[in-house]
C-alpha cells in the first residue's frame, strides 16, 4: 500500500534511554525482567508499534479458503485501517484498501460476493473492478486534469503461505516464507494447506493489550493453575530455539494420553490425523506468527485466532477452525464442530476473567516489572522478536 513517510515523531516514546531500559528485558529468561507495563496501556506506544510493528511486518488476514469464485471477499480492518481482500477473475487474492478514493466512504463493511465485478460507493456511485481500479465516475466530466484511469485503490502486498493470506504495507517487503521454514515442517504431515476452512467467529471486544493475548496463548505457567483439573492431561511443557530473524514462535505441549483435545473428554471428537507420528498424536503445537496470529495443531484439526487491535487496551479475535477433508464426511460433523467450539470456549472463558483483570492491573500505578519464570520462555522469545523491530524502526527513523 503506498503510505507517505510517517510525520509521526516518537523521540519521546522511543529513544535510546527507552532502549537501554527496554534491553533488560531481552536477556536470558533467567536474568530479564518484564517490559514496563506502560507498554501495554500507552496510547502513544501503541502508535508507536503502528509504524514499527504493523506497516512493517507481514499480516496474517484469513485463510485462502474463505473466498470460493471471482468476486467474494471478506474484510478486515487493521487498525485504522478498513481493508478487502478480494478474490479476482483472473483467481488472484488481492488486499486493498475498502476506503473510497473520492470522499473516502467505506465501499463495504461485511463479507461478501459482488456481482458483474464491481465495488459500487453507496454515495457517489464511483465503481471499482476486483483488481482495485476505478471504472465509473459519474459527473466528474467538469473536473479539470481527473483521469478516470490514473485511480486505483491502495494494496498490500499479498503472499499465499500454507493457506494463509498475509499482506505486508510495503510492496517491497522481503518474502514471508523463508522466515517460517521451522512451522512449515510442523505443518507438513497435517497437510495444513489443504485443510477446509470454516468461516471465521468473531468474538470481543475484549478489554486487554494485543501482546497480552499472544503472551498468554503461548505461555503454559499458568496451565498448572488458572486451568487447574481442565488442562492437567496437557502440561507438558516444550520450547524450541527461537531468532528473533524468523516469524514464529513455538511452544510443543505433550498431552498424558494419545489423541488428547481441549474438551471436558480431554479426546479427539474426530478421526486422527492419519499422516501424523505418533508424538504428533499425543501433543498440541501452540505456535504463533507475530503479531496477529496464533494458532494450535492438534491430533484431529487446527484451530487459529486473529487478534485485531483497537488501542493499547482492546482487541477482538477472529477465531478458524481447519480440518481434513475427510473429516467433513464424518456423520454429525457439524454437531462435532460444536463441541469442539464449546471445548475451546471452556479455556477461553477463563483466559478472558485472567486477560481482563491483567489488562486493570497493568494499568494501576502499582503494575509491576516483574520476574519471568523458566516456563515463560515464549514471552522472553516474544520480548526479542518485537525488541529487534522497535530497534529497527528507531534506527530508520533516526531514534536512537
Ligand atoms: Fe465514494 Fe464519493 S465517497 S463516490
Amino acid at each position: 500500500m503506498k503510505t507517505e513517510k510517517t510525520q509521526h515523531n516518537f523521540s519521546h516514546v522511543f529513544n535510546k534511554e527507552v532502549a537501554e531500559n527496554m534491553s533488560e528485558s531481552v536477556q536470558a529468561v533467567e536474568d530479564s525482567k518484564f517490559f514496563d507495563p506502560s507498554v501495554y496501556t500507552s496510547d502513544d506506544w501503541f502508535n508507536f508499534e503502528i509504524e514499527s510493528i504493523y506497516k512493517r511486518n507481514w499480516l496474517a488476514l484469513g485463510r485462502v479458503g474463505y473466498l470460493r469464485e471471482p468476486g467474494d471477499y471478506f474484510t478486515v480492518t487493521i487498525n485504522n485501517d478498513p481493508l478487502m481482500v478480494v478474490l479476482g477473475e483472473d483467481h488472484q487474492i488481492r488486499v486493498m484498501t475498502a476506503v473510497c478514493q473520492h470522499r473516502g466512504m467505506l465501499l463495504v463493511e461485511e463479507d461478501g460476493h459482488i456481482e458483474r465485478g464491481l465495488f459500487r460507493c453507496p454515495l457517489h456511485s464511483w465503481s471499482y473492478d476486483l483488481e482495485g481500479n476505478l471504472k465509473h465516475a459519474p459527473e466528474m466530466n467538469k473536473t479539470n486534469n481527473f483521469a478516470i484511469n490514473e485511480i486505483c485503490l491502495p494494496q498490500l502486498k499479498v503472499e499465499i503461505w500454507n493457506g494463509w493470506i498475509f499482506g505486508h504495507y510495503d510492496q517491497n517487503a522481503a518474502p514471508l516464507a523463508p522466515t517460517l521454514t521451522q512451522l512449515d515442517d510442523v505443518m507438513k504431515n497435517y497437510d495444513v494447506e489443504n485443510m477446509v476452512s470454516l468461516p471465521p467467529v468473531e468474538l470481543g471486544p475484549y478489554p486487554w493489550n494485543w501482546k497480552l493475548m499472544l503472551e498468554n496463548f503461548m505461555e503454559p505457567y499458568h496451565n498448572a493453575y488458572l486451568h487447574k483439573g481442565i488442562h492437567d492431561f496437557a502440561l507438558g511443557h516444550g520450547f524450541v530455539e527461537h531468532s528473533p530473524d524468523e516469524n514464529v514462535i513455538m511452544h510443543p505441549t505433550g498431552f498424558d494420553r494419545e489423541g488428547g483435545a481441549f474438551n471436558p473428554l480431554h479426546k479427539s471428537l474426530l478421526p486422527e490425523i492419519p499422516t501424523l507420528t505418533q508424538e504428533e498424536k499425543s501433543q498440541v503445537m501452540f505456535a504463533m506468527v507475530p503479531p496477529m496470529m496464533p494458532l494450535g495443531l492438534v491430533p484431529d484439526h487446527m484451530f487459529h485466532f486473529l487478534v485485531l487491535p483497537n488501542g493499547p487496551n482492546e482487541i477482538k479475535l477472529r477465531v478458524g477452525l481447519c480440518f481434513p477433508p475427510p473429516s467433513l464426511e464424518v456423520q454429525n460433523f457439524e454437531k462435532i464442530v460444536e463441541w469442539i467450539v464449546d471445548g475451546i470456549m471452556m479455556y477461553n472463558d477463563q483466559d478472558v476473567w485472567a486477560d481482563t483483570a491483567t489488562q486493570i492491573g497493568l494499568n494501576s500505578s502499582f503494575a509491576p516489572r516483574g520476574r519471568f519464570s523458566w516456563k515463560e520462555t515464549t514471552i522472553s522469545q516474544l520480548n526479542k522478536w518485537l525488541f529487534k523491530r522497535y530497534k529497527e524502526y528507531g534506527e530508520a527513523e533516526g531514534l536512537i
